[in-house]
């Protein structure tokens, strides 16, 4: 218990100093597709042992617009985005159902890296959810079902633990755990993405791509704003023929763009 014990004082940061050289990115290296990008920052993390990079900041913004941020993992690249299970009941859910545009962050200190990406959310089938679900340990399972709804009030560490150990016994290890009809999980589509890699004096290097304005919009208008760029894609799933328009010709698909720091 630590009540008691730290005394609130102020703490000034402004003297701390790192110098970031740990490496160098250019357009020379860049793939045309950024999600080989990913996956090739990925590995690397992976082999340099950062501790599970595949954590993820997810900011999601619902009609009270008011940003909320919180970490969730990963679990999958797809030729199109990043995968993550959770609550679809949890505030996350919420924003999400009301606005399913959303911003991801993965922070690698070691590397002196982070990637940014931003796109649209959706649910994924039931299938693979439910594949997934089976392949998590009983334990998670069982939590899975105690959580309901996830960031909902409990009265006490006390009445989560009985609702555990009464939701074993409903659910025994030796029967299979159904999949809760309120969790699963979401693909982010990637619309837009930004590898930083930190760099001597402030001068990092900054590259984004910005996935191309699909047909639709081109024929309509010169210039479009990313919200309008993840409208019109949102249209495309809809109509279900995003997949079939980019990855084969991804040189067409994504626009390489240096930033300033
Ligand atoms: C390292 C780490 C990994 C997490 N992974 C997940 C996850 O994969 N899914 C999830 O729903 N919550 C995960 N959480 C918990 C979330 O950060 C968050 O507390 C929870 O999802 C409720 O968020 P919400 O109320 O904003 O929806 C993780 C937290 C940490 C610190």
């Amino acid at each position: 218990m630590i009540t008691g014990m730290i005394k609130v004082k102020t703490m000034d940061f402004s003297d701390k100093r790192v110098s970031y050289a740990k490496g160098v990115l250019d357009e020379a290296s860049a793939p045309h597709n950024p999600i080989e990008l990913l996956e090739y920052w990925m590995q690397e993390a992976v082999e340099q042992q950062v501790p599970e990079p595949y954590a993820i900041s997810l900011a999601t913004c619902g009609n009270d617009r008011m940003p909320a941020v919180r970490t969730v993992l990963m679990r999958e690249i797809t030729a199109s985005g990043i995968v993550f299970y959770t609550n679809y009941q949890s505030a996350k859910g919420d924003d999400i159902a009301q606005n399913p545009l959303a911003e991801g962050l993965f922070f690698w200190h070691e590397m002196q890296r982070q990637i940014r990406v931003r796109g649209h959310v959706a649910k994924i089938s039931r299938a693979k959810t439910e594949a997934y679900f089976q392949k998590r340990p009983y334990e998670s399972q069982i939590g899975a079902w105690v959580s309901q709804p996830q960031s909902g009030e409990v009265a006490s560490r006390d009445a989560m633990d009985a609702t555990f150990a009464q939701l074993k016994q409903q659910y025994p290890p030796n029967k299979s755990v159904p999949t809760p009809d309120f969790w699963g999980g979401y693909e982010l589509t990637i619309a837009e993405i930004e590898f930083w890699q930190g760099r001597p004096n402030r001068l990092h290097d900054r590259l984004l791509y910005r996935q191309n304005m699909s047909q639709n919009t081109q024929s309509s208008k010169l210039q479009g704003t990313l919200q309008d760029t993840l409208q019109d894609n949102l249209q495309d799933n809809l109509q279900g023929n995003l997949q079939d328009k980019g990855h084969n010709n991804p040189q067409q698909q994504w626009t390489l763009t240096r930033l300033l720091p």
